[in-house]
This record gives C-alpha cells, structure tokens and sequence, in this order.
C-alpha cells in the first residue's frame, strides 16, 4: 500500500533517506522480490556498488513516484472554478507582437537571466527530477490513446504523451515508452508481438476515461470495461479503434528501438517505437469535403503538462510562414544579410 498524501509523502521521504538500502529496496517496491543485500544508507546513488540495487532503487523512484503522489487531490479540486463546459467557440486572437520585424529578437531580453546548468546524470540527481522537469517543459505533449491487441486476444488501451506525429509521408508517428519496475508495458509487449496499434485522439469530453487507463490494472483487466469507452471497428488491423474519438490511425509497426540498459538494471525495457499509418477515421461533423481539416472546435483536444496537469485550447493565433525569395526582396534587413553571406 503506498502512503498518500502530504504529510505521508514527507515521512516516507524521511524513510526513504534514512533506511539501510535493503529496507529501502523493499519499503518503495509493492513487487514481491528479493530485498538487496547491501546495507549501506543511501545518500547518493552513484556511490552504491551493487548496481542492480542502485537502478531498483532508482527505477521504484520513477514508478512509484510518478503515480500517487497527488496529496488530498478532492480538496484542492474543490476550491477551484468548474470546467467551462460552454462549448463556446475557440477564439483566434492576433499574433503576440504584430509589429515585429525580422531581427528584432524579443522586447524583453535580459542578457542577465541565468540559467540553471543541470547534468542529467549527476551522481545525486534521482531520476524522479529527470522526469518532472521533462514533462514540465517538454509541454504541452499530445496525447496517443493506443489501441492495441496481444497474440492471443487481450485488448489493451493506454494513453501515450511521449508520442508525435513524425512525418506524414508517408504517415508516421512515434511513440516513446519508460521502464518501470515490474512487467513491460502492456501496450509496448504488444506492439512489438503483433506490430498493429490504432492511435485515437484525445478530446476534453474524454479525458477522464483515458486518465483511467493509465491505471496499472493486471495483465487481462480490459481497460476498455475500466473507461466505459466503446469499440469501433477497424478495417488493416485487429484493434479496435475508439468510437469517442474524433480522430483515430489504424497503423503498423515499422521500427523498434530499445532505449537504455534496462536490460542489466531489472526494471523493463524502455523504447521507441515508429508506426506507419494505414488508416484514418475522422468523426464526419468534425472534418470537410475533402477529409484535409479537422475543426478545432470539435477536436477540443487535451495535452498533457508537468506534474498531473492538463491543458486545453481556449485561444489562437495564426502567423503565416512565408518565403525567403518573397521576404528578401522586400526587407532590408534580409537583403543585408543574403549580401554578406554571398
Ligand atoms: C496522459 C498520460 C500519458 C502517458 N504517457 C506515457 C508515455 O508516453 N509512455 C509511457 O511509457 N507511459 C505513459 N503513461 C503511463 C501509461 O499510460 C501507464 O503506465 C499504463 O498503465 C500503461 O498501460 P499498459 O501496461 O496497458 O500499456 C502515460 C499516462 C498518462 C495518464
């Protein structure tokens, strides 16, 4: 049972850095395993000889910590304004500074900002810190909602934000998976078994039901039963696509690439995997004629933030890419610098 809220995240912080690393690797891990036999106090992981227990350590700090750490989430929540549910049109304001001229830069720069220099692999930087700053400023992130299917029938639904389209011909798309002690990713073991996948969108009037699947339910709990989302059919692969998506990819596996050496630390194996599209499924009052646009104001789509955040799109802008044979005629600034550069 892992300790929540607060005062329980504190106190076992204060276990974690004052027990003996064999009762650390057993106080953190809900996995029945063998505890590790050193006994040294944990200070600074690089200085832990045995490394399998160092990755145990510092892998249960991913997975633990990523989930359940969300203090008495209900009373925060209540003192917050509700969802606007209005469905009011998403409006498109103009661009932040409509005066802005080629070299200009920002208004605002301080050369005398400092920045903080951080070595990813610093011998006393958990990777929980890795993490936390990543997906709070690699954001917003789309989310994949895949669909997959294992050998034998088991369907499976999570949701991915270390995910992107990647090119669009041909059609593809990434999706990066973390370790995490325990067993691989069920989404991840499938995709390698049987290379078929859908990838649904993620709109706000859904997102309670994929959060759910994130859920490390047992192997052969359907998640689809967990969200009460439904099944539609799919027509180049055996997973079903989300019939609440508005957007969903039938797709292939083309490539796998294991990333890490989880191999040796006893945690699963982290990876990236890249699928090619061989359908698309576009919810027909969200797209026109020609199936080439997706109106945003039905799309709503959600992104995932730092921490457990979410974000939605309430406003836009639009700021037109243009050309440099056009841009270079006309602006000294550019015409100076094509001169220079000759
Ligand atoms: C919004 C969201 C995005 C997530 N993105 C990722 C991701 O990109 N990679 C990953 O390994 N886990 C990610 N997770 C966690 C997985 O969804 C979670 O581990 C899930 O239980 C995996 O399910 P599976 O074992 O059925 O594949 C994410 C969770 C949420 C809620």
């Amino acid at each position: 049972m892992l300790h929540r809220g607060p005062a329980a995240a504190i106190r076992r912080a204060v276990i974690l850095k004052s027990q003996p690393l064999h009762a650390k690797c057993s106080i953190v891990d809900n996995i029945q395993r063998p505890a590790c036999s050193m006994s040294s106090t944990v200070r600074n992981y690089a200085s832990i000889s045995n490394p399998n227990c160092a990755k145990e350590a510092l892998s249960d700090q991913t997975t633990n910590q990523i989930v359940g750490n969300a203090g008495n989430f209900e009373q925060t929540q209540s003192t917050r304004p509700d969802f606007d549910h209005s469905k009011k049109s998403i409006e498109v304001t103009k661009h932040p500074n409509p005066d802005w001229q080629y070299s200009d830069g920002i208004g605002s720069y301080e050369a005398a900002s400092r920045h903080v220099e951080v070595d990813p692999y610093a011998s006393d930087r958990p990777m929980i810190n890795n993490y936390r700053l990543l997906i709070a400023g690699i954001a917003p992130r789309p989310i994949g909602f895949v669909s997959t299917m294992s050998k034998d029938g088991v369907k499976n639904l999570a949701p991915m934000s270390y995910f992107q389209v990647v090119d669009h011909d041909p059609p593809t798309f990434v999706i990066g998976f973390s370790a995490r002690s325990g067993r691989i990713k069920d989404t991840y073991r499938n995709l390698k078994e049987t290379g078929e996948c859908v990838i649904n969108t993620v709109s706000e009037h859904m997102i309670e039901a994929v959060n759910a699947t994130s859920l490390d339910a047992p192997y052969g709990v359907s998640e689809w039963d967990i969200s009460g989302l439904h099944e539609a059919p799919t027509t180049t692969v055996r997973p079903s696509r989300v019939a609440e998506s508005i957007f969903s990819v039938e797709g292939k596996v083309t490539d796998i690439k294991e990333v890490g050496n989880h191999a040796e630390d006893g945690t699963s194996a982290a990876g990236i995997v890249l699928i090619q599209a061989t359908r698309f499924w576009v919810r027909e009052d969200a797209t026109n004629a020609d199936v080439s646009n997706i109106n945003l104001d039905t799309l709503r789509p959600v992104a995932q933030l730092g921490g457990m955040s979410y974000g939605r799109i309430t406003s836009t802008f639009e700021l037109p890419r243009k050309r440099w044979s056009d841009e270079s005629q006309k602006n000294k600034v550019l015409k100076d610098l094509h001169n220079i550069s000759k």
